[in-house]
Protein backbone atom coordinates (compact mmCIF):
# COMPACT_ATOMS: atom_id res chain seq x y z
CA UNK A 1 0.00 0.00 0.00
CA UNK A 2 1.79 3.49 -0.99
CA UNK A 3 1.16 6.45 1.47
CA UNK A 4 -1.42 7.94 -0.74
CA UNK A 5 -3.45 4.88 -1.34
CA UNK A 6 -3.21 4.69 3.02
CA UNK A 7 -4.52 8.75 2.68
CA UNK A 8 -6.81 7.81 0.45
CA UNK A 9 -8.62 4.75 2.60
CA UNK A 10 -8.77 7.92 5.42
CA UNK A 11 -10.28 10.06 3.27
CA UNK A 12 -13.21 7.11 1.83
CA UNK A 13 -13.77 6.21 5.71
CA UNK A 14 -14.41 9.96 6.62
CA UNK A 15 -17.92 11.47 5.85
CA UNK A 16 -20.29 14.38 7.57
CA UNK A 17 -21.86 11.95 10.71
CA UNK A 18 -25.62 12.98 11.33
CA UNK A 19 -26.57 10.06 14.05
CA UNK A 20 -24.20 9.37 16.85
CA UNK A 21 -23.91 7.26 19.84
CA UNK A 22 -23.92 8.69 23.04
CA UNK A 23 -20.43 7.27 24.05
CA UNK A 24 -17.83 9.99 25.11
CA UNK A 25 -14.54 9.99 23.24
CA UNK A 26 -11.37 10.08 25.71
CA UNK A 27 -10.09 12.94 26.74
CA UNK A 28 -6.51 11.20 25.50
CA UNK A 29 -7.94 10.92 21.96
CA UNK A 30 -9.70 14.12 21.69
CA UNK A 31 -6.13 16.17 22.48
CA UNK A 32 -4.67 13.70 19.63
CA UNK A 33 -6.54 14.52 17.27
CA UNK A 34 -6.82 18.32 17.52
CA UNK A 35 -2.67 18.03 17.80
CA UNK A 36 -2.67 16.17 14.73
CA UNK A 37 -5.29 18.79 13.02
CA UNK A 38 -2.45 21.44 14.13
CA UNK A 39 0.01 19.96 11.68
CA UNK A 40 -1.58 22.08 8.61
CA UNK A 41 0.30 24.69 7.22
CA UNK A 42 -0.99 28.52 7.71
CA UNK A 43 -0.04 31.81 6.54
CA UNK A 44 3.46 32.59 8.51
CA UNK A 45 2.81 29.76 10.48
CA UNK A 46 -0.07 32.11 12.23
CA UNK A 47 -1.94 28.70 13.39
CA UNK A 48 -5.06 31.23 13.97
CA UNK A 49 -7.63 28.54 15.13
CA UNK A 50 -8.99 28.44 18.49
CA UNK A 51 -10.88 25.22 19.86
CA UNK A 52 -13.79 26.02 22.25
CA UNK A 53 -14.94 22.40 23.33
CA UNK A 54 -17.61 22.33 25.44
CA UNK A 55 -18.96 20.36 28.17
CA UNK A 56 -21.61 18.27 28.30
CA UNK A 57 -23.65 20.70 30.39
CA UNK A 58 -22.43 23.82 28.17
CA UNK A 59 -23.70 21.54 25.08
CA UNK A 60 -27.09 20.96 26.59
CA UNK A 61 -27.19 24.47 27.17
CA UNK A 62 -26.09 25.91 23.95
CA UNK A 63 -28.45 23.47 22.08
CA UNK A 64 -31.47 24.48 24.05
CA UNK A 65 -30.61 28.42 23.16
CA UNK A 66 -30.18 27.50 19.56
CA UNK A 67 -33.21 26.05 19.54
CA UNK A 68 -35.11 28.39 20.82
CA UNK A 69 -33.34 31.46 18.39
CA UNK A 70 -34.08 28.12 15.36
CA UNK A 71 -37.22 28.55 16.46
CA UNK A 72 -37.93 32.13 16.57
CA UNK A 73 -36.03 32.62 12.75
CA UNK A 74 -33.14 34.66 13.93
CA UNK A 75 -29.65 34.37 11.86
CA UNK A 76 -26.95 36.75 12.49
CA UNK A 77 -23.49 35.21 11.93
CA UNK A 78 -20.05 36.87 12.15
CA UNK A 79 -19.35 36.04 8.99
CA UNK A 80 -22.00 36.65 6.12
CA UNK A 81 -23.44 33.58 4.57
CA UNK A 82 -23.21 32.54 0.92
CA UNK A 83 -25.97 35.30 -0.68
CA UNK A 84 -26.81 32.82 -3.23
CA UNK A 85 -25.52 28.92 -4.73
CA UNK A 86 -25.74 29.07 -8.19
CA UNK A 87 -25.21 26.95 -11.72
CA UNK A 88 -22.69 24.01 -10.46
CA UNK A 89 -22.24 24.80 -6.83
CA UNK A 90 -26.43 25.23 -6.81
CA UNK A 91 -26.74 21.85 -8.34
CA UNK A 92 -24.22 19.99 -6.16
CA UNK A 93 -26.09 21.63 -2.81
CA UNK A 94 -29.49 19.97 -4.26
CA UNK A 95 -28.36 16.71 -4.79
CA UNK A 96 -26.39 16.29 -1.56
CA UNK A 97 -29.51 17.97 0.44
CA UNK A 98 -31.74 15.66 -1.57
CA UNK A 99 -29.69 12.46 -0.45
CA UNK A 100 -30.20 13.25 3.24
CA UNK A 101 -33.91 14.22 2.81
CA UNK A 102 -34.27 10.75 0.85
CA UNK A 103 -32.30 8.62 3.33
CA UNK A 104 -34.02 10.16 6.66
CA UNK A 105 -37.66 9.87 4.60
CA UNK A 106 -38.60 13.35 3.56
CA UNK A 107 -40.67 14.12 0.73
CA UNK A 108 -40.62 16.84 -2.04
CA UNK A 109 -42.86 19.39 -0.41
CA UNK A 110 -42.72 18.15 3.58
CA UNK A 111 -41.72 21.20 4.91
CA UNK A 112 -42.37 19.96 8.67
CA UNK A 113 -39.86 16.95 7.96
CA UNK A 114 -37.64 19.46 6.06
CA UNK A 115 -37.17 21.66 9.36
CA UNK A 116 -37.20 18.73 11.66
CA UNK A 117 -34.21 17.85 9.96
CA UNK A 118 -32.67 20.86 9.91
CA UNK A 119 -33.45 21.37 13.34
CA UNK A 120 -31.49 18.39 14.16
CA UNK A 121 -27.85 20.59 13.73
CA UNK A 122 -29.35 22.47 17.10
CA UNK A 123 -29.02 18.83 18.86
CA UNK A 124 -25.61 18.56 17.09
CA UNK A 125 -27.33 15.29 15.47
CA UNK A 126 -26.87 13.69 18.82
CA UNK A 127 -23.19 13.86 19.34
CA UNK A 128 -21.60 13.47 22.77
CA UNK A 129 -18.83 16.51 22.27
CA UNK A 130 -19.11 19.77 20.21
CA UNK A 131 -16.19 22.23 19.42
CA UNK A 132 -16.93 25.55 18.56
CA UNK A 133 -13.97 27.05 15.94
CA UNK A 134 -13.07 30.54 15.76
CA UNK A 135 -10.28 32.63 13.98
CA UNK A 136 -9.14 36.29 14.53
CA UNK A 137 -11.12 38.64 12.75
CA UNK A 138 -7.79 41.17 12.17
CA UNK A 139 -6.76 37.86 9.67
CA UNK A 140 -9.36 38.14 7.72
CA UNK A 141 -10.37 35.51 4.65
CA UNK A 142 -7.04 34.09 4.91
CA UNK A 143 -7.15 33.03 8.69
CA UNK A 144 -10.60 32.11 7.46
CA UNK A 145 -8.47 29.82 5.23
CA UNK A 146 -6.26 28.48 7.56
CA UNK A 147 -8.78 27.65 10.10
CA UNK A 148 -10.78 25.86 7.36
CA UNK A 149 -7.58 23.49 6.60
CA UNK A 150 -7.65 23.08 10.36
CA UNK A 151 -11.56 22.11 9.92
CA UNK A 152 -10.50 19.59 7.65
CA UNK A 153 -7.47 18.33 9.04
CA UNK A 154 -9.36 17.76 12.14
CA UNK A 155 -12.24 15.35 10.45
CA UNK A 156 -9.77 13.26 8.94
CA UNK A 157 -7.47 12.85 12.05
CA UNK A 158 -10.79 12.08 14.16
CA UNK A 159 -11.63 9.29 11.10
CA UNK A 160 -8.35 8.05 11.31
CA UNK A 161 -8.72 7.48 15.24
CA UNK A 162 -12.47 5.77 14.29
CA UNK A 163 -13.90 9.43 15.24
CA UNK A 164 -17.25 10.70 13.00
CA UNK A 165 -17.48 13.85 12.56
CA UNK A 166 -19.65 16.92 11.17
CA UNK A 167 -18.59 20.79 10.55
CA UNK A 168 -21.77 22.45 11.08
CA UNK A 169 -21.62 25.87 9.65
CA UNK A 170 -25.21 26.05 11.15
CA UNK A 171 -24.52 27.65 14.42
CA UNK A 172 -22.74 29.97 13.03
CA UNK A 173 -26.11 31.40 11.73
CA UNK A 174 -26.19 32.07 15.61
CA UNK A 175 -23.15 33.54 16.84
CA UNK A 176 -24.48 36.01 19.40
CA UNK A 177 -25.51 33.63 21.52
CA UNK A 178 -22.51 30.83 20.64
CA UNK A 179 -20.27 33.66 21.42
CA UNK A 180 -21.86 34.00 25.14
CA UNK A 181 -22.16 30.52 26.02
CA UNK A 182 -18.42 29.70 24.94
CA UNK A 183 -17.38 33.51 26.24
CA UNK A 184 -15.64 33.96 23.18
CA UNK A 185 -13.32 37.11 23.00
CA UNK A 186 -14.46 40.30 20.96
CA UNK A 187 -11.67 40.50 18.72
CA UNK A 188 -12.69 36.61 17.08
CA UNK A 189 -15.48 35.31 14.87
CA UNK A 190 -17.06 31.99 14.78
CA UNK A 191 -16.48 29.73 11.84
CA UNK A 192 -17.86 26.62 12.52
CA UNK A 193 -18.84 24.00 14.87
CA UNK A 194 -17.43 20.30 14.60
CA UNK A 195 -19.85 17.92 16.03
CA UNK A 196 -18.23 14.34 16.84
CA UNK A 197 -18.49 11.03 18.69
CA UNK A 198 -18.90 7.53 17.75
CA UNK A 199 -20.99 6.78 14.72
CA UNK A 200 -24.53 5.35 14.97
CA UNK A 201 -24.29 3.12 12.16
CA UNK A 202 -28.03 2.19 12.49
CA UNK A 203 -29.04 5.43 12.04
CA UNK A 204 -31.16 6.26 8.49
CA UNK A 205 -28.84 9.62 8.04
CA UNK A 206 -26.06 7.56 7.88
CA UNK A 207 -27.22 6.06 5.29
CA UNK A 208 -25.61 7.72 1.94
CA UNK A 209 -22.64 9.10 0.79
CA UNK A 210 -21.95 12.28 -1.32
CA UNK A 211 -19.79 12.08 -4.45
CA UNK A 212 -17.74 14.41 -6.28
CA UNK A 213 -17.22 16.31 -9.75
CA UNK A 214 -15.19 14.81 -12.62
CA UNK A 215 -11.57 16.06 -12.58
CA UNK A 216 -12.12 17.90 -15.68
CA UNK A 217 -14.74 20.16 -13.79
CA UNK A 218 -11.48 20.92 -11.31
CA UNK A 219 -8.37 20.93 -12.96
CA UNK A 220 -7.97 23.46 -15.44
CA UNK A 221 -5.02 22.80 -17.30
CA UNK A 222 -3.13 26.72 -18.47
CA UNK A 223 -0.91 26.02 -21.95
C1 LIG B 1 -17.55 24.37 6.63
C2 LIG B 1 -18.64 23.34 6.59
C3 LIG B 1 -19.87 23.62 7.16
C4 LIG B 1 -20.89 22.66 7.15
N1 LIG B 1 -22.08 22.94 7.78
C5 LIG B 1 -23.01 21.98 7.87
C6 LIG B 1 -24.20 22.21 8.62
O1 LIG B 1 -24.39 23.25 9.23
N2 LIG B 1 -25.11 21.21 8.70
C7 LIG B 1 -24.93 20.00 8.04
O2 LIG B 1 -25.82 19.13 8.14
N3 LIG B 1 -23.81 19.76 7.32
C8 LIG B 1 -22.85 20.71 7.24
N4 LIG B 1 -21.68 20.46 6.56
C9 LIG B 1 -21.47 19.14 5.92
C10 LIG B 1 -21.59 19.22 4.40
O3 LIG B 1 -22.94 19.20 4.04
C11 LIG B 1 -20.83 18.00 3.82
O4 LIG B 1 -19.46 18.13 4.11
C12 LIG B 1 -20.99 17.88 2.30
O5 LIG B 1 -22.33 17.64 1.95
C13 LIG B 1 -20.12 16.72 1.76
O6 LIG B 1 -20.50 15.51 2.39
P1 LIG B 1 -19.47 14.66 3.25
O7 LIG B 1 -18.89 15.54 4.32
O8 LIG B 1 -20.32 13.55 3.86
O9 LIG B 1 -18.42 14.17 2.33
C14 LIG B 1 -20.66 21.40 6.53
C15 LIG B 1 -19.41 21.14 5.96
C16 LIG B 1 -18.41 22.09 6.00
C17 LIG B 1 -17.06 21.75 5.42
Amino acid sequence: MTELSSLNAIFDRRFSCRGFLNTPVERSVIAQIIQTAQKVPSWCNSQPWQVHLLSPQKRDDLSARLMDAALAGQETPDIAFPQRYSGAYKHRRSVCGWQLYDAVGVEKGDRDGSRRQMLENYRFFGAPHVAVISTPRELGPYGVLDCGAFVTAFTLAATAAGVATIPQAAIAGMSPIVRKVINLADDRDVLCAISFGYVDTDHPANQFRTNRADLDEVLIDVD
